[in-house]
């Protein structure tokens, strides 16, 4: 074959290859333009065998050759490149990927979801009341005598001061939201009212100036303190499994006759004794003037009530020895739920 004729066979190469990796765009390179024996640098150095009135159209068209074939690789790399899947130099797709963070829900959060889907398996249907209230809600209609400690300054923040009835507050519970629900539905009642709630208090690991409530209200004919105890006794099972101890003592609340205060004991072997008994909630039978200030018949209809501390019982519930590290928002802390 002459020259000439390798030139033209050469071009038709060019014009044909297709190159679709770095491996075929060096094997390309090298049959080519490679230096000892690329077929076009083999051209180059027939050059000395042509004519010489040819060798300036011959040169001419083996370097046309040369560009037509560098010009292949360079739009061939160009291709290589940008092309989504190749084994560009940027991209190694072994590497594991970065995860992102995800957020969890707040303890508080999700110890209020679970008690509120216990307390929905039984029947309760959810109800909610403005953290602003009025005096009557808060204490006249819960049967509060007007002299009682608890609407002094010292244990409510007032946003009005009280004057007569007409007193405004941030609600110290979530009782008043009893005298709501009843002012809107006939019994059958039964509810739970989960909400923030305020107190003017001394703070210590177990007391902070906000905090959170489950207020609970069943009221219909012949409802008794049997039905109260065993209703807490499923919940505080479902809550913190077969084996937790809990235990009734009388007490006093002006809404409630007879009342008590029920405590969950918290092992805790740093403790001498073993743990001790926490407070998590208070509760009673609904007393007959709270009925009469919302217009239901004492004599036809009873109920019980009960408020339970959601902070105390995530506190058990978690380990957590001081309320007060609940509503820091410290991501150290809320990174461990
Ligand atoms: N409201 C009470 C408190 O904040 C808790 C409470 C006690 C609620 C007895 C009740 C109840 O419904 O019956 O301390």
């Amino acid at each position: 074959m002459s020259a000439y004729q390798s030139i033209e066979v050469i071009q038709k190469e060019i014009e044909a290859a297709s190159l679709q990796s770095e491996e075929e765009i060096e094997a390309f390179r090298i049959a080519f333009l490679g230096r000892k024996s690329g077929r076009i640098t083999n051209l180059f150095k027939e050059i000395g065998s042509v004519p010489p009135a040819d060798k300036k159209e011959f040169g001419r068209r083996v370097n046309e050759l040369k560009q037509h074939a560098e010009a292949l690789i360079e739009s061939a790399r160009e291709a290589m490149s940008t092309s989504v899947g190749s084994r560009g130099p940027s991209i190694d797709l072994t590497l594991p990927g970065r995860k992102p963070r995800r957020g969890t829900l707040h303890p508080l959060t999700q110890t209020l979801e679970d008690i509120q889907s216990i307390f929905e398996r039984f029947g309760f249907g959810v109800a909610f009341g403005p953290e602003i209230e009025d005096d009557w809600h808060n204490f006249s209609a819960l049967n509060f005598p007007p002299d009682h400690p608890a609407r002094d300054m010292q244990d409510t923040f007032f946003i009005e001061p009280p004057n007569d009835d007409d007193g405004i507050l941030l609600r110290t519970h979530t009782s008043p939201v009893q005298i709501r629900v009843m002012q809107e539905q006939a019994p059958p009642v039964r509810v739970i009212v989960p909400g923030r709630v305020y107190r003017n208090e001394s703070l210590s690991y177990k007391s902070f100036c906000l905090f959170n409530q489950v207020e609970g209200l069943y009221v219909d004919e012949g409802v008794t303190f049997a039905d109260l105890k065993q209703v807490l006794h499923v919940f505080a099972r479902a809550m913190f499994g077969s084996d937790v101890k809990m235990r009734f003592r009388a007490s006093f609340f002006p809404f409630t006759e007879p009342s008590a205060e029920v405590d969950i004991w918290w092992p805790n072997p740093e403790l001498p004794g073993g743990g001790r008994w926490l407070e998590v909630l208070g509760c009673g039978m609904v007393d007959p003037n709270v009925l009469k200030a919302v217009d239901i018949d004492p004599e036809r209809y009873t109920g019980y009530a009960f408020g339970m501390g959601v902070d105390r019982l995530a506190m058990l519930r978690y380990d957590i020895d001081d309320i007060r590290i609940l509503y820091e928002n410290d991501l150290r802390f809320l990174r461990q739920f």
